[in-house]
């Protein structure tokens, strides 16, 4: 039988964590079995005690690449840490997407420490004159936009990235990504696929209520290629009504709007390895 395993409840540890709760009935309704992981135990280091019969999904909460290859360790998981990394962090996925996401550059940073000026304005300098975005390999500070986010122009890409180190702390995940800034209408979709199918259309977290529709015929082929089963693309229209990659997420992290049927992708989870 196929496993899911879910970060389990702080307050509650016996318990699936509340906001993943509707998930995991719709896996035990599927005929899958539910497991349970301490995230916040994983992430701080501590020897992963988990039970699972038969490689197991995860869904839950991101996890560090270096973290998710301890669990990994631990019990025996569909996706592979290679694999887990490739779609999770922006330099994996980004070559495989490269003309159909904005244009994108990124160095090497651990926490506290930001690249120098000099080796940013080197870097960022592919990208043109135009404004930027910044992020981690992972996340942006989207809520932040102003102070840590976007770049309006080259000169101001220190000042952003200064303030983005110091915002991410001890979460920097990677480096710095800087990306050059396209105009996107509102309400991205989010794509989910398994084994190169995509299996659902929905709304990405953000925009719940909305209902956007992308052609999927390029983003498949690329998904292909990406060879990770379980991923999602974050799908955007330019304000040219092209229609752009903003983002590719490892599946078993990326957040479902809770407007989007619980069952719709795991209930495929627990079909795939049946
Ligand atoms: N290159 C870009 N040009 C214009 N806007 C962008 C660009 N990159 C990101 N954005 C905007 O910033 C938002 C956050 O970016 P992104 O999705 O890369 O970060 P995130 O923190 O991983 O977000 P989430 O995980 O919530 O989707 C996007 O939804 C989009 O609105
Ligand atoms: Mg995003």
């Amino acid at each position: 039988v196929t496993t899911v395993l879910f970060c389990r409840d702080p307050l509650n540890p016996r318990e699936v964590d509340e906001h993943l709760r509707p998930e995991a009935a719709a896996v035990r309704a599927a005929g899958g079995t539910v497991a349970l992981l301490d995230h916040d135990a994983l992430l701080r280091g501590d020897a992963v005690r988990v039970r699972a019969d038969g490689p197991a999904w995860y869904r839950g909460w991101m996890i560090p690449t270096d973290r998710y290859a301890e669990l990994a360790a631990a019990v025996e998981l569909v996706v592979p840490p290679d694999a887990y990394a490739r779609a999770h962090e922006l330099p994996g996925w980004y070559p495989t997407f490269a003309d159909l996401t904005p244009p994108s550059v990124w160095l090497p940073a651990a926490p506290g420490g930001p690249p120098a000026a000099a080796q940013l304005g080197a870097a960022a300098a592919a990208l043109g004159h135009g404004p930027m975005i910044v992020k981690d390999y992972v996340k942006s500070r989207k809520h932040e936009w102003d102070e840590a986010c976007f770049v309006p122009d080259p000169t101001a890409l220190p000042r952003v990235v200064t303030r983005f180190v110091e915002l991410q702390d001890e979460f920097l995940a990677g480096g710095i990504v800087v990306r050059a800034y396209e105009r996107f209408e509102p309400g991205e979709a989010r794509v989910w696929w398994l084994d190169g199918e995509p299996i659902l259309t929905g709304p990405h977290p953000d925009t719940p209520a909305s209902d956007p529709r992308p052609p999927l015929d390029e983003v498949a082929a690329r998904v292909g290629r990406l060879g990770c089963r379980f991923v999602t693309t974050d799908l955007a229209r330019r304000g040219d009504g092209v229609w752009r990659v903003v983002e590719v997420g490892d599946g078993q992290v990326s957040d479902r709007p809770r407007t989007v049927d619980p069952s719709a992708v795991v209930a495929r989870l627990v079909q795939a390895l049946a």
